[in-house]
């Protein structure tokens, strides 16, 4: 069977705090991982407006805020939230197995 998607170790559920985030690399840019209430989401790390790491900015609730010019989006949907951003975040699917979390990335977006 061909493979379809790079599968990335997010680590176990203990290393990232709830409200908290981390940056998961690949060879073509990153995504950022996010504890929202204990349950994992994974969007694009870089800002849709202009070239910015959302691993900058902070994560409230389910809103990550961009450090460079204020813009939010929601990490449950990638949905464009407030000014200046207008294009949704590409999302991944998230899976937690027996405690450590790995995201699935299109290999499309990682070559
Ligand atoms: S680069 Fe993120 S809001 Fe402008």
């Amino acid at each position: 069977m061909k493979q379809t998607s790079l599968i990335l170790d997010g680590g176990l559920v203990t290393d990232i705090p709830l409200g908290k985030t981390k940056r998961l690399k690949h060879d073509k840019g990153a995504v950022l991982l996010c504890n929202v209430n204990g349950t994992f989401f994974a969007v694009s790390d870089r800002c849709t407006h202009e070239d910015a790491s959302l691993y900058l900015g902070c994560l409230k609730g389910e809103r990550v805020h961009c450090s460079l010019h204020g813009g939010e989006f929601c990490v449950k949907t990638g949905a464009p939230l407030t000014e200046p951003v207008e294009v949704a975040l590409q999302t991944y699917v998230v899976t937690v197995e027996a405690g450590r979390i790995r995201v699935s990335v299109p290999l499309s977006e990682t070559r």
